[in-house]
């Protein structure tokens, strides 16, 4: 890997991207060399934004040969440091925004055809103008890309009923390491002709290519829906509500989102908007949707006698079913409020973590004993897809600690968090990725056997390491 800048390379690249494809100055530069956050830092020797794959293949060739590192980039949400190049001024920042076309949708196969750079709260349209539904939802939706979706494998509000970003694609066109193409757009929902290559550049952070366009799958549009905000005592009746409403709701349960009393306050105290939804406060919540394709009233009617049956067996201490699109509206505002409220807040270590859906109470209430007797006064601010065994166990600081000693803890605090994680059969990541971030714990956790083979695929795919490098391995 070349560990200076090359000469001429800013000409070399407007040769292939043109004026308008390289981002000139250093100012511009900047939001290209920091996280969502704010938290990682780098410099890049330049930002391309190619406008096609052609453009894409072009640049990762030239780059190749001069053995430059790149460092693809969608829209920069991620929570890990992933997109973020390092500070040795010598990686190429590749940026897909301006590969936003929709190339085709097909309404019987069920599918779209659509560019990696595309924001995925336009192709959420895009769908719905076809009279199709596209369900992967997070709070991102409105800058995160779907290249950068691919590349996490993200999850957010809809895995329960839909499935991660990996079982909502079904082919992929990527610019490989050496500029080579290789062409995997097939609409197919049945093709067993050996390794399903695909899957490797899912959830892979861009270390193994950049993914340029994306066959999608789409699904009938819900068209009625039922949505409450749900008291219960604690995580255990979340996991048992789960259980006895799948009995009578089934796959018509689409969201099922834990909220604490902690990340409701953290939003009423930095989001104007907000409003409590129930009068009274309780120590836990879960905010439940139901969806059906068929249009109607049915849906409420089965909701509401759900919810009365869940409350006689005692697993409902109150409940607020929206009356109004406006007020299911703003139930999910405040669920996805949570991560910008925590961010105002001040100082926050992030965890997305998972475990058997089963074992989420335990995972709670083992890792908020550790941490309090390790860590007096830190406060956790646990939300998420419990319905997904994947819990946001997130911490912010206590309130007199300065950030800078919160964060000089972060590394003692995952630990504990992990180890309770590792105990329990979970994952220390369900949702961002490893990015940065978790790189080095990671370690602890996989077996050498699987660090090798994922090491093997990296070599075979990318001999000299110019794909991301840092990140994930
Ligand atoms: P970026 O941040 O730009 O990149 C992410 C990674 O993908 C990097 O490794 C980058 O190199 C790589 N990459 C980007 N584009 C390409 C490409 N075309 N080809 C190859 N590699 C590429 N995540 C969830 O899973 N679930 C959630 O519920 C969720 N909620 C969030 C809420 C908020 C408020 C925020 C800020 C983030 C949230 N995230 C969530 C994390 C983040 O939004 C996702 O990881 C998202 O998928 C990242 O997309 P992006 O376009 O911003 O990617
Ligand atoms: C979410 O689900 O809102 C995000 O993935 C969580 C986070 O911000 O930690
Ligand atoms: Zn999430």
């Amino acid at each position: 890997m070349n560990d200076r800048p090359a000469p001429g390379l800013a000409d070399r690249l407007r040769a292939i991207v043109g004026e308008r494809g390289l981002v000139g100055e250093d100012r511009e530069k900047a939001p290209f060399e920091t996280d969502w956050r704010g938290q990682y830092h780098g410099r890049a020797a330049a930002v391309v934004k190619p406008a096609s794959t052609d453009e894409v293949a072009r640049v990762v060739t030239l780059l190749a040969q001069e053995r430059i590192a790149m460092v693809p980039r969608g829209g920069n949400t991620s929570l890990c440091g992933a997109s973020v190049p390092d500070d040795s001024g010598t990686q190429v920042v590749i940026n897909l925004s301006r590969m936003n076309r929709v190339r085709a949708v097909d309404p019987d196969n069920n599918t779209m055809t659509v560019e990696a750079g595309c924001v995925l709260e336009a192709l959420q349209n895009v769908a719905d103008e076809h009279g199709r539904f596209f369900p992967l939802s997070l709070g991102a939706e409105g800058s995160c890309e779907i290249g950068g979706n691919l590349s996490t494998n993200a999850g957010g509000t809809g895995v329960l009923r839909y499935g991660n970003t990996r079982e909502l694609v079904l082919g992929l066109e990527v610019v490989l390491p050496d500029g080579r193409l290789w062409s995997g757009l097939r609409g197919l929902r049945k093709d067993n002709t050996g390794y399903d290559l695909k899957h490797l550049f899912v959830g892979a952070e861009g270390t193994l290519g950049i993914i340029t366009a994306a066959v999608l799958k789409l699904f009938p549009k819900p068209r009625s829906r039922a949505t409450a905000f749900v008291a219960i005592a604690d995580p255990a009746a979340a996991v048992a509500l789960l259980s006895k409403l799948r009995e009578s709701c089934g796959e018509r349960i689409t969201g099922y989102e834990l909220i604490s009393r902690v990340c409701v306050d953290l939003v009423l105290k930095h989001i104007p908007a907000a409003r409590d939804p129930l009068p009274a406060r309780h120590a836990w919540y879960v905010l439940v949707e139901l969806s059906d394709s068929a249009p109607g009233d049915a849906i409420g009617a089965l909701f509401e006698a759900a919810l009365g049956e869940a409350a006689e067996a005692g697993l409902v201490a109150d409940a607020m079913i929206a009356a109004s699109e406006a007020q299911r509206d703003a139930l999910w505002q405040m669920r996805e409020d949570i991560t910008e409220a925590q961010k105002l807040e001040g100082a926050s270590i992030k965890h997305d973590v998972s475990v058997p859906v089963s074992r989420v109470p335990e995972l709670i209430s083992r890792a908020t004993a550790a941490l309090e007797a390790r860590f007096p006064g830190i406060r956790v601010v646990a939300f998420g897809h419990v319905g997904d065994g994947n819990i946001h166990y997130n911490c912010s600081k206590a309130d007199r600690q300065e950030a800078a000693a919160f964060f000089s803890e972060s590394p003692a605090v995952n630990h504990v968090v992990y180890q309770v994680v590792n105990d329990l059969g979970g994952s220390i990541s369900a949702e961002h990725g490893l990015g940065v971030l978790k790189r080095d714990e990671i370690r602890l956790y996989k077996s050498a056997l699987e660090l090798d083979l994922m090491r093997a695929i990296k070599r075979t795919l990318d001999p000299h390491g110019l794909m991301n490098p840092g990140k994930v391995l």
